[in-house]
């Protein structure tokens, strides 16, 4: 079974040829990729499985109902975090189907708590809310989100999970 760890800098050629593979529609730059790895490492994992990275999680603290522009630098975290906001999670197909994005979603869980953040939040795109929903995540519709999410294109949602709940 592949397993989560650590993302290193150095791991993300391998992250942006896997993110080249997956997101055709949703490209981002790999400096983009690179700022968050170096913003907030403890976010950031690969999944690895016979040595081979056949995925990434990549999540840092962010502000409620604030939505980062796809492929645009964050330039700093809040002082003041609201909620961990999962960036991106995928899966390579070979490891798909056992529960990776699942186990990654309890370690982003685990390291919200040790910050005292209660509560996650991402978008959901290529209609991936039925999977995030299993996990405790909740769509939030309004119409200022739905401005932000023009970027994420038109199958995007705005998702929130109370860690406590
Ligand atoms: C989303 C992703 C990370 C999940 O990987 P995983 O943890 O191995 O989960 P699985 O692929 O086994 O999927 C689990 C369930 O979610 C469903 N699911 C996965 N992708 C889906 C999609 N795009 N639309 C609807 N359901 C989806 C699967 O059908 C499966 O349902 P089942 O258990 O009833 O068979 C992986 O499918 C992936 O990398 N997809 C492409 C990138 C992506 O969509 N990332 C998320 C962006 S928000």
């Amino acid at each position: 079974m592949a397993d989560w760890y650590q993302l290193l800098v150095e791991d993300l050629p391998y992250v942006n040829h896997i993110a080249d593979i997956v997101h055709t529609t949703l490209p981002e730059r790999p400096e983009v990729f690179e700022e968050k790895v170096r913003l907030f490492p403890a976010g950031c994992q690969k999944l690895v499985s016979e040595k081979n990275i056949v995925g990434y999680g990549i999540s840092h603290p962010w502000m409620h109902y604030s939505i980062p522009p796809l492929d645009e630098f964050l330039h700093k975290l809040p002082e003041a975090s609201e909620c961990m906001y999962l960036h991106d999670v995928v899966v390579l197909p070979e490891a798909r189907g056992r529960g990776a994005s699942g186990r990654y979603v309890d370690y982003v869980k685990g390291v919200a708590r040790e910050m005292g953040i209660t509560r996650l939040a991402l978008v959901s795109v290529y209609g991936t809310d039925t999977l995030w929903s299993r996990f405790g995540f909740k769509v939030v519709q309004n119409h200022s989100l739905d401005l932000k999410l023009i970027s994420y294109g038109c199958s995007a949602k705005y998702m929130v999970c109370e860690c406590n709940d």
